[in-house]
């Protein structure tokens, strides 16, 4: 036995979806001209599938910051934030995340996911629960594995489903926390927060929301879901990340407990890697600065989010829930979602291809994100290239 033979699977299936699109396992942006459009295969391909929901990587304020962090601090920190990897940028930015956030305290992760599992390793063990929305992020489930908590799933945004686990594991006098998502990755719907923490409440539980793709998104300020919902005092932990709206990479957790500064000290993924360097910070600050001072870019945001979903819905495909800068085009059957994936890119439109186990019920999905960066005409394009798509 070889240690790859676990992969043979995997391999077989691999080789299976290849005969549908040879192109799909990779796809590389060779030449970036901007937020919204690349170089592919030689031609000019409109991105619809980047989680690029503002524009930020390309805006002027934006580079220049990281440019000038690189020539006044270097390339990296080659330290964890307990070591010498806490630049006082860091720290800046924790005290900007939590005045935007109007939160307490805030720890700046490497990654949107160490900051999850960061978190949920530290924060809950062997004698906490985890109630979860079934189609929470990756680094949520796998925070609560690193964790080796006792984790539930409820149905995707199903108040019932959780209420029943809430009334049955509440008998067992132990710390529960829900986690959830603001706007879903996937389906682009929202968590119906309202009703989670008046179940919350009302089982005395504890409520972590992971605002990756709502912050900036969401809420008249753009601080996401929980603001949108007029229930951010009642989020006890809010993680979020600066590789979609703050065009960067990183990410945070942000907290009025008081004891949140402990988990600096207990937490494997925030101890023991390399933090962010100084030109993802500077970027993601700069990012943070615009998102406050244009509230615009939102406005932009969801009127593309509309338009699109409202063209898209014209033609009878069968979308997600909601209208929302994250657009699924949902297809039962695996053959002709490629089909329609390598149409779109000769078309010269990329979009997400996502397949199962990664989508909720089994359905492959055509994932759109849209972006406050694309000019109408660019999403009238990525609407044509889904009519030219009739008859697959
Ligand atoms: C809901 C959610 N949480 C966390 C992450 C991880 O963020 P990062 O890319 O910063 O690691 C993602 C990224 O896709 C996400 O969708």
């Amino acid at each position: 036995m070889g240690l790859f033979d676990k992969f043979s699977r995997l391999e077989a299936s691999l080789d299976g979806l290849r005969q549908y699109s040879a192109r799909f396992f990779n796809v590389v942006l060779d030449e970036i001209i901007s937020s919204t459009e690349a170089i592919i295969d030689g031609r000019r391909t409109i991105l619809a599938g980047t989680n690029n929901y503002l524009g930020m990587p390309h805006r002027k304020e934006v580079i220049e910051a990281a440019c000038k962090a690189v020539r006044e601090q270097g390339t990296g920190t080659t330290g964890s934030r307990m070591a010498n990897g806490t630049y006082s940028i860091h720290v800046e930015m924790e005290q900007e995340l939590s005045a935007f956030l109007k939160k307490g305290h805030t720890i700046v992760f490497t990654t949107g996911y160490a900051a999850n599992l960061a978190v949920l390793s530290t924060l809950v063990g062997p004698k906490d629960i985890v109630i979860l929305d079934a189609d929470c992020h990756a680094s949520i489930y796998d925070g609560c594995r690193l964790g080796g908590v006792q984790v539930y799933r409820f149905r995707h945004n199903d108040l019932d489903d959780l209420q029943k686990r809430l009334h049955r594991l509440s008998k067992k006098d132990t710390n529960i926390l829900i986690a959830v998502e603001g706007l879903y990755s996937m389906l682009g719907d929202r968590a119906p927060l309202a009703g989670i923490v008046e179940l919350k409440k009302r089982y005395g539980a504890w409520l972590l929301v992971d605002e990756a793709h709502s912050l900036g998104v969401l809420g008249e300020h753009g601080r996401g879901l929980a603001e949108e919902v007029g229930v951010e005092d009642d989020v006890d932990f809010v993680i979020g990340t600066f590789s979609k709206s703050l065009g960067s990479v990183g990410g945070y957790c942000s907290s009025n407990h008081e004891k949140l500064e402990l988990l600096r000290f207990a937490s494997r993924p925030y101890v023991f890697t390399a933090s962010s360097s100084p030109a993802n910070i500077a970027a993601a600050r700069a990012a943070l600065k615009l998102i406050v001072e244009e509230p615009e870019l939102r406005r932009k945001l969801w009127d593309h989010a509309d338009f699109l979903y409202g063209r898209l819905k014209e033609m009878d495909f069968i979308l997600g829930p909601e209208p929302s800068p994250i657009i699924p085009v949902r297809y039962k059957e695996i053959p002709r979602a490629f089909a329609a994936w390598n149409r779109l890119l000769e078309n010269g439109v990329y979009v997400n291809m996502v397949l199962p186990p990664a989508t909720p019920d089994g359905t492959a999905l055509l994932r759109c994100s849209l972006s406050a960066a694309h000019s109408r005409q660019q999403v009238e394009k990525i609407a044509e290239a889904f009519e030219a798509l009739r008859g697959i």
